[in-house]
């Protein structure tokens, strides 16, 4: 593993860093819709666990390698009355120091080298690069033009040294979105061909215009093959706490489970009593923040298409995933619209070659300086 993380490109992100602090140095003031990092509060209500569980004895101890019995019971609460799903908390479930690092351990503890892993072809870096740790190949699956899979259009070759197939709805960046019945075709497609699918579900609550986001677990017979993530970073502005968990095949979470307890303990009480508190009072916590993203973000598509950029509103995430300018190379445009408007955005090709030519933005700024933002785009565009 030591020669493949020297191997590896930097992180983008980091890049992004550099660039960022370079003009921050010079005075500028930046609007930055880089990376998607909730700016909201954390909830009050959870807030006032964390404080409650500061001092308490339990938090002295180790904590259990699997997770809190609290925590499960109010993740997997969760679980039944937002998705109707039914989840063993002692069995199929698994608390995370976030859902990065959480698919991160789940890819090391399911592949050898020499195997592969089915990534969708835009997607969220951890999925490759975990791979490339684990030294296995990311195999990379197309999208249709309405964002699903094209799994016809996977060789046979790869195909058949697959062990994991990784599925993104909604999708960061691509802020795609899919029906129970196609997630049921990935889950017949994984048993068929023998894979574990990882379903990550970050973004499964932000959605909007009454549409409620599935979950791969509503497909009936899904534990036998899908383990599905969920975290409380965005859905309850706790991207800092570093809790989330994992739910699913018993298998996998066992296989995941051994292969934590050999590395470390398991998640900090702590983080995991903010979650069971986020998770029990998600029906009151989730809305107001669900109003806001749809405020910016009506806010910032009304904007570029005022400008005369027609963007659709994305139904779910935090993003809008847009076309470079023809003309502007990925980092070139980065660049010109840190240099002209100081407006901070990600180049698409942080989330693979087939993110090429797109950039993406995020609603963590407020609906005035996301218009503000959408104007210097548009303005830089012109240029
Ligand atoms: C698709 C996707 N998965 C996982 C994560 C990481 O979430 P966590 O904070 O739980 O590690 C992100 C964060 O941006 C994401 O976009």
């Amino acid at each position: 593993m030591a020669s493949t993380l020297d191997r590896l490109p930097p992180y983008v992100f980091y890049e992004l860093d550099a660039r960022r602090a370079h003009h921050r140095a010079q005075g500028r003031t930046l609007i930055d819709v880089g990376i998607g990092s909730p700016d909201g509060p954390i909830p009050p209500v959870v807030v006032e666990a964390m404080q409650r569980v500061a001092a308490d004895r339990a938090l002295s101890g180790y904590p259990y390698f699997r997770a809190d019995p609290a925590f499960a019971a109010a993740a997997t609460t969760y679980l039944a009355q937002r998705f109707g799903v039914t989840v063993d908390p002692a069995r199929e479930f698994l608390a995370l120091a976030g859902s990065k690092e959480g698919i991160a351990e789940l890819i090391l503890a399911h592949v050898n080298p020499g195997e592969a892993v089915l990534v969708p072809e835009v997607y969220y870096p951890v999925y490759a690069r975990a791979t490339l740790l684990a030294g296995a190949e990311p195999v990379f699956m197309p999208f249709l033009l309405d964002g699903r899979l094209d799994l016809d259009a996977i060789p046979a070759e790869p195909l058949s040294r697959a062990k994991v197939m990784i599925m993104n709805y909604p999708g960061n960046p691509t802020t795609a979105s899919v029906s129970l019945d196609e997630l049921a075709r990935y889950v017949a497609f994984a048993e068929r061909h023998g894979l574990l699918l990882l379903s990550d579900l970050a973004y499964s609550e932000l959605s909007f215009d009454g549409f409620a986001v599935p979950s791969v677990l509503q497909v009936p017979g899904a534990a036998r093959v899908a383990v599905e993530t969920h975290t409380c970073s965005k859905s309850f502005n706790m991207a800092g706490v570093r809790i989330a968990f994992v739910a699913g095949q018993h298998a996998a979470i066992a296989r995941l489970d051994a292969y934590r307890s050999n590395i470390g303990y398991g998640v900090s009480t702590f983080a995991q009593m903010a979650g069971a508190a986020a998770f029990a009072n998600a029906a009151t916590i989730v809305p107001p923040i669900v109003a806001e993203y749809r405020t910016r973000r009506d806010a910032i598509v009304a904007a570029f298409n005022a400008g005369g950029w027609p963007v659709q509103a994305p139904r779910s995430t935090m993003y809008l995933w847009l076309d470079v300018p023809a003309g502007f190379g990925d980092w070139e445009w980065v660049d010109a619209l840190m240099a002209g408007p100081g407006v901070v955005v990600t180049p698409g090709i942080t989330f693979g070659d087939a993110g090429r030519g797109k950039f993406r933005v995020s609603l963590v700024q407020s609906a005035e300086r996301l218009e503000a933002a959408a104007q210097g785009i548009i303005a830089a565009a012109r240029r």
